[in-house]
């Protein structure tokens, strides 16, 4: 969609979702910012409010199916939301061993359901007014399943292909939807990691190309382009040549 006026994001008090939120600000803007986090929340608005644009912020665990439910109804009662970008997210590794079943559960939470609870009510009121647009941010995680983050990779995996199926089963209804997948973005999601992380891109740069592609209504904004073509590329061969080099990627740390 072009010029989308009413945007919401989640995860917003950090690293992609608030470049984002910059990205987006103008005069013309409201902002629907939320996150857990009220102090980092507040610095985001106080930069996007430099850019002239109107934020409203909330305090909102994405994992609440009902506190997101009533929060999509409230900002709805005086806007009708034109794109809604699903952003939070979390990720954890398998450095030192197996991933506990609490890792596993609250990374599924977080980055599947937190989506689904997001983008649920969000489509019940863009189905009535037959518009609007859904972002989904996915990641070059979810081509192929990583020994070193197998819940990560599996959420990813999960939204990037219920995003891609959504598109086709909502665009009778004249909604708009994206699946994003930015390879290694350098946030605080990165910063922590202690590997090597090919093509490491800008977040700034990583927002550009967000939102110039959200304007095309591009299905599937996979970028830097040599790593998406890396995981693509891995996807499609046989597990016998791709098993012992996944083996071998460094992991991250557990949460
Ligand atoms: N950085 C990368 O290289 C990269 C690559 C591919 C995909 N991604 C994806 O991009 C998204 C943003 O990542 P990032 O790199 O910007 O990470 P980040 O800097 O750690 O930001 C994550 C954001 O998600 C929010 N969040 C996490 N859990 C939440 C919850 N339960 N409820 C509400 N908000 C929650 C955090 O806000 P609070 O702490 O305030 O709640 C924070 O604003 C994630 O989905 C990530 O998987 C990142």
């Amino acid at each position: 969609m072009k010029n989308p006026k009413n945007i919401l994001i989640s995860g917003a008090s950090s690293g992609i979702g608030r470049a984002l939120a910059i990205a987006y600000s103008d005069a013309d803007t409201n902002l629907f910012l939320c996150g857990r986090n009220l102090e980092k929340l507040l610095e985001t608005k106080s930069l996007c409010e430099h850019l002239k644009a109107n934020v409203y912020c909330e305090i909102l665990d994405i994992c609440d199916e009902s506190a997101v439910k009533n929060y999509i109804e409230k900002i709805e009662k005086n806007f009708a939301l034109d794109l809604v970008i699903a952003n939070a997210g979390i990720s954890a590794g398998t450095a030192g061993g197996p991933e506990s079943f609490a890792q596993i559960k609250k990374i599924f939470s977080t980055n599947l359901n937190g989506v689904l609870n997001l983008i649920s009510p969000a489509i019940d009121k863009m189905k009535i007014r037959k518009k609007g647009q859904l972002a989904m941010i996915s990641s070059l995680a979810g081509f192929r399943g990583l020994p070193s983050s197998p819940a990560y990779s599996g959420s990813k995996a999960a939204v990037r292909v219920y995003g891609e199926a959504l598109r086709g089963n909502l665009a009778p209804l004249g909604i708009e939807v994206s699946v994003i997948c930015p390879g290694y973005i350098k946030t605080p999601m990165t910063d922590v990691n202690e590997f090597p992380m090919p093509f490491l891109m800008s977040v700034e740069k990583c927002a550009t190309i967000i939102k110039r592609d959200l304007g095309k209504n591009k299905s599937r904004i996979a970028f830097p382009f040599p790593l998406y073509f890396v995981v693509w590329l891995s996807a499609l061969l046989s597990t016998k040549i791709t098993d012992p080099i996944f083996a071998r990627l460094p992991g991250k740390k557990a949460l």
